[in-house]
């Protein structure tokens, strides 16, 4: 069959062949290992679309190990997703090493008010988990970040040595890293749930808004994207915007090219991926799910995030604990999750994904997703559309 064509301005800035992203998509799938490493990352890359690789969680060695990964993999373009939450941007002090773990922003565990360690041990207890203290690892969250240096910081170090050609700044803004990042030639991406943050992040040096809405999995806003997108669109003009949350069809990907996308950022599709670095458990419980099966609770991160609906969110949900802020809430109910590992009950960990689920019905190749958004988008757009619709100007 022939490869259709289907190329917006996107695809000639970044120098790509379909207007289609894979999310970077960090460690929110309970394994606490990224789900977009750079097998993901290269496979879309290498099927015309742009790869990301969800670059969070990796230590600055990591990071640069696996963008040399993707170069080994392919000679297309590819990115880099980082989250520029103030927890990564947080200054590690000098002076003295404090004794004992230190994890960014964390809170030592006495420091948490007394109802919230009663809401945790009445939510385990429900949920019949015996919670044991988890090992404090050196090495983990963050650990390597130096004194006197943000986490997000020491990533980017690596990203403006190895040159990525695009980066994604999944939470925050990229104003602290975006004049560095334009002088090495990296196109700018940046990921928001609203208008408010679509201004903050155009002001502060992205390349290109991506409005992300409801429907997405992981961390998400109220907005569902067919309102979002326009809104967003008419902020920031003339920046071009990309579209992300809900996006797994090539009807979807015509749909918001149609309406003014650059291009569609595309996370929940490509959990199902074979690439994708998740347990089959997880990719099942996705193709299993209806569209009704995902929940958004702050649960996990202390911001909103959508996920596979199970017993310890709803748990949470009753609970009626306002979600301490990002990095306390990961630490309060860092020893349950690790007890909940521990005892196997893998009913209950995180599954983050979105309502495109309802649509998933079996894992493959990466590149097969993508083809098939591709062929399905550009025959509505070149086919379907003109027999059906009728229009003059
Ligand atoms: C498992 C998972 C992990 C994610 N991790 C990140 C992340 O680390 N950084 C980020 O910018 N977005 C992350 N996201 C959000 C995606 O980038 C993307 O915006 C979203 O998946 C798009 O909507 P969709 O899920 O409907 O395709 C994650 C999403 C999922 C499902």
């Amino acid at each position: 069959m022939n490869r259709p064509t289907l190329k917006t301005p996107f695809c000639e800035r970044v120098g790509i062949e379909y207007p289609i992203i894979s999310a970077g998509m960090g460690p929110v799938a309970g394994t606490g290992d990224p789900v977009a490493t750079g097998d993901l990352c290269a496979a879309v890359s290498n099927a015309g679309g742009l790869g990301m690789i969800g670059g969070v969680a990796y230590s600055p060695d990591q990071l640069r190990a696996e963008i040399r990964k993707v170069r080994s993999l392919t000679d297309k373009p590819f990115g880099v997703d980082l989250l520029l939450a103030s927890t990564f941007l947080w200054e590690r002090p000098t002076g003295p090493m404090p004794t004992g773990p230190v994890v960014a922003g964390e809170p030592k565990e006495e420091r948490f008010p007394a109802e919230y360690r009663a809401g945790v041990g009445q939510i385990a207890a429900d949920l019949g988990i015996t919670v044991e203290k988890a090992p404090q690892e050196e090495g983990t969250m963050g650990s390597w970040v130096p004194q006197g240096k943000s986490w997000a910081g020491c990533q980017m170090e690596v990203l403006l040595e190895e040159k990525v050609p695009v980066f994604a700044s999944g939470l925050g803004s990229p104003a602290p890293f975006a004049e560095a990042l334009k002088a090495n030639g990296t196109t700018i991406l940046s990921l928001v749930g609203n208008v408010r943050g679509a201004r903050r992040v155009a002001q502060g040096g992205a390349d290109y808004v991506v409005a992300q809405g409801t429907e997405a999995g992981g961390h998400t806003g109220k907005i569902g994207t067919l309102a979002l997108l326009p809104q967003v669109m008419d902020a920031v003009a003339p920046l071009p915007v990309i579209a992300a949350g809900g996006i797994a069809s090539g009807r979807a990907l015509a749909g918001v090219l149609a309406m003014g996308a650059d291009a569609a950022w595309c996370g929940t599709p490509f959990l199902v991926s074979n690439e994708a670095n998740q347990p089959d458990l997880q990719k099942q419980r996705i193709i299993d799910a209806s569209a009704e099966d995902t929940e958004v609770t702050r649960l996990y991160s202390g911001k909103t995030m959508r996920n596979i609906t199970n017993p310890f969110i709803l748990a949470w949900e009753r609970s009626g604990l306002q979600a301490l802020p990002m990095g306390q809430q990961a630490a309060l109910i860092r020893d349950l999750e690790y007890s909940i590992k521990k005892a196997g009950r893998k009913d209950l960990l995180m599954n983050a994904a979105g309502q495109t689920s309802g649509m998933l019905t079996q894992q493959r190749p990466a590149a097969e997703i993508l083809t098939e958004m591709v062929d399905e988008a550009a025959d509505v757009l070149a086919r379907r559309n003109p027999d059906r619709i009728q229009v003059s100007v």
